[in-house]
Parts: C-alpha cells; sequence; structure tokens
C-alpha cells in the first residue's frame, strides 16, 4: 500500500491519513481516466470529481446548464470553461474534498488549468494540483471507447472485449441492463480527439512545464496501472 494512503501514529492513539491533495488524471477519451479515479478513490478515501459525469447528470435532470451541455457533448465538443469551471466550484466547496480528490476529466483546457490553479492558490492551506497522464495508443482507445458499456446504478465501467460483465449486458453487482454512452461512436470519438489534441495537449505541457507532471503506461492491467498512478503521485509530492 502507498505510504500516502498509510495511516501513521505520530501520538498514542492518534491517527492521521496523509492528504493526497488534488489530483489531476489526464489522457485521451477512452484511456481509463474513469476505470482509474475509482481505483485511487479505494486507494486514499478520497472522491472522484468527474465533469463528465457531474455534465451528465445536469443533462438527465434537465437543468439549465444541461440543455446547454446536451447538444456540445452530443457533438463531442466542449463545453465552455465559465459553465464547467462555475459546476466545479460548487463541487469543490464539498467538505469531503478536504483531504484530496481525483479530477477526471478537467481541467482540459488551459483556461481552466489557471482558473483552478488560481483558486488552490488563493488558498493557503490547500496542496498545487499534481498531473498525470494516461497513455494509449490511437486504436486501444477506439476499442475501448466502442466497448465501453457502463451500469447506470453502480457506475461500474466494463468493456465487452476486454473486461466484459459475467452475463451480458448485465451488471455484475446489481444486475441493472448496462449503457452505452450516446458520444461512444466511432464519429464522435474523432471529435473528441480532435478537441483533445488542440485544446487539452496544452493543460498537459502547462503542468509538465512546473514539474508537477507525470506519465504512466495505460496499456497494462487496471490495478498495475493504478499502482504506477500512486508511485508517480509520491514521488512529486516529495518534490
Ligand atoms: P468525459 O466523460 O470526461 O469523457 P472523456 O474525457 O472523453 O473520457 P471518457 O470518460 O470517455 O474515458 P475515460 O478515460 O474515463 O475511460 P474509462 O475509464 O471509462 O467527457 C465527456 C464530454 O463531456 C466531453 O466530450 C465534453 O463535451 C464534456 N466535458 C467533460 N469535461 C469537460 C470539461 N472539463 N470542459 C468542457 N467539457 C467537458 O475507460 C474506457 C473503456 O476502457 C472502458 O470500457 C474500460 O472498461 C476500458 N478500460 C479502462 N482501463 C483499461 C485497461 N487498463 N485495460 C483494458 N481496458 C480498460
Amino acid at each position: 500500500m502507498s505510504s500516502l494512503a498509510t495511516s501513521v501514529k505520530p501520538g498514542r492513539d492518534a491517527e492521521i491519513k496523509i492528504a493526497p491533495g488534488p489530483i489531476l488524471l489526464l489522457g485521451a477519451p477512452g484511456v481509463g481516466k474513469g476505470t482509474q479515479s475509482k481505483e485511487l478513490v479505494k486507494i486514499w478515501d478520497i472522491p472522484q470529481v468527474s465533469t463528465g459525469d457531474l455534465l451528465r447528470a445536469n443533462v438527465d435532470q434537465g437543468t439549465p446548464l444541461g440543455k446547454v451541455a446536451r447538444e456540445i457533448m452530443a457533438r463531442g465538443e466542449l463545453v465552455p470553461d465559465s459553465l464547467v469551471n462555475d459546476m466545479v466550484a460548487v463541487r469543490l466547496s464539498a467538505p469531503d474534498t478536504v483531504r484530496g480528490y481525483i479530477l477526471d476529466g478537467f481541467p482540459r483546457t488551459l483556461g481552466q488549468a489557471c482558473w483552478l490553479d488560481a483558486r488552490l492558490s488563493a488558498q493557503p492551506e490547500a496542496l498545487s494540483v499534481v498531473a498525470v497522464s494516461i497513455q494509449v495508443n490511437y486504436n486501444q482507445l477506439l476499442r475501448r471507447i466502442t466497448g465501453r458499456r457502463i451500469c447506470p446504478v453502480s457506475q461500474t465501467i466494463y468493456n465487452i472485449y476486454v473486461n466484459p460483465p459475467r452475463r451480458e449486458g448485465v451488471c455484475d453487482l446489481d444486475g441493472a441492463a448496462l449503457v452505452q454512452r450516446a458520444d461512444d461512436t466511432e464519429e464522435v470519438f474523432k471529435e473528441r480527439i480532435r478537441a483533445y489534441a488542440a485544446l487539452t495537449a496544452p493543460v498537459v505541457e502547462h503542468y509538465r512545464t512546473l514539474g508537477r507532471f507525470a506519465e504512466v503506461d495505460g496499456d497494462r492491467p487496471i490495478a498495475v496501472i493504478a499502482s504506477g498512478i500512486v508511485a508517480a503521485v509520491e514521488g512529486l509530492r516529495k518534490t
């Protein structure tokens, strides 16, 4: 287990978990950010903050934000920074984020990254973001996107090619019928990749330049990648 996750005993019965702080997972659509976030939540006991999930919840609930976001997401484009930043600000004010959180899908533009950095530097007690980019080749990404199925109840992520449920189309955990995301088509995937290259690649360079950046190979078993991310974060937090 990671030393960041290990409980230390500075005094008699006192037990303090060292805070991992804000961890940013970067990577192209389908690289495994959501899958890894769920692993890291278990390891560090901090929440996943997924802007994709938050936006989809707004779409499902028909909120004013959801009404704007629906068409943009269906085309594979990015929702405007101001709307996403406001949504994230609300989520990060929740008390469960005090020890840290896994940022999944945010920031994905330079504007969002600068907004987040400014917000954190205005909080003297807050740790800065450390970013880990997951790498997978294009053909693997396409297979992961088109093969992805999700449980609408437990949010468990499956893949019909590499990580199928025990019974076809049914969640192992709760028996719910699995669903496919509307943007998980090859056509929309191509637009999402284009948006990633144009708008999110500069975020990678931003954190690399700041020296708060590491890369991990995402073409390995899920638990092995998670261990690689934990090791990378520990290394970055020590510097
Ligand atoms: P979002 O939901 O964030 O989508 P994404 O970034 O395109 O990423 P995905 O969720 O598709 O993939 P993932 O990397 O999480 O992969 P997963 O773990 O599921 O965003 C959707 C849309 O919302 C955007 O297009 C945009 O419109 C909008 N949006 C979101 N955030 C925004 C922002 N900040 N600003 C503006 N707009 C925003 O895995 C994929 C598949 O691979 C699964 O089937 C899984 O089982 C499989 N898999 C995972 N790991 C492995 C492994 N190690 N080996 C084999 N298979 C694996």
